[in-house]
């Protein structure tokens, strides 16, 4: 399969294309390197530099490559950030401009946006479950640590 990963570079991403890349997956990355490292992209990847804000530029690497599946992993994802421009967070996760069309060449067949997997494959169980809850432990977080992960 010729798999597309959006924020490749990034934490989650790069893992991802790792193990895409061990079970013998075509990999394309394609990260804007806003947060993420060109060197975390295995050298087997092919790394595409480019926002996804870019319609233009994200179409023509669509039709270029035809891919069976797209991983997205391109999002903002720091707590202390968010807080201090969150218009800009919302921005980049949820105002994505998209363009309603017909299927092309190239469109993967299936959209599946789920963190069930982890949760049966991995066990893994999220601490907090509750949107308070979850945004209390994420301020209370960042207090502790105003410089973020760097402390
Ligand atoms: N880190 C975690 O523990 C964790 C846990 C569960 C879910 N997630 C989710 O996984 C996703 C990735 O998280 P991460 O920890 O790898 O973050 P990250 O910041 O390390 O990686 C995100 C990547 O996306 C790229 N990116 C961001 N905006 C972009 C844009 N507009 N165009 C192109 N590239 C862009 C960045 O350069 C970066 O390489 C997020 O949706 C996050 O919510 C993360």
């Amino acid at each position: 399969m010729r798999v597309l990963v959006t924020g490749g570079a990034g934490f989650i991403g790069s893992v991802v294309v790792a193990q895409l890349l061990a079970d013998g997956q075509e990999v394309v990355v394609y990260d804007d390197l806003s947060k993420g490292h060109r060197r975390a992209v295995s050298a087997k990847a092919e790394l595409i530099v480019g926002k996804l804000e870019d319609l233009t530029y994200l179409s023509s690497v669509f039709q270029k490559y035809k891919f069976d599946a797209v991983m997205h992993f391109a999002a903002s994802i720091e707590a202390g950030e968010s807080m201090k421009t969150p218009t800009r967070y919302f921005r980049n996760n949820t105002a994505i401009p998209a363009i309603e069309e017909g299927r092309r060449p190239g469109d993967p067949a299936i959209l599946v946006a789920s963190s069930d997997k982890i949760r049966l494959e991995l066990g893994w169980k999220p601490q907090y479950t509750e949107l308070g809850a979850i945004v209390s432990s994420a301020w209370n977080w960042f207090q502790r640590h105003p410089n973020g992960y760097v402390d």
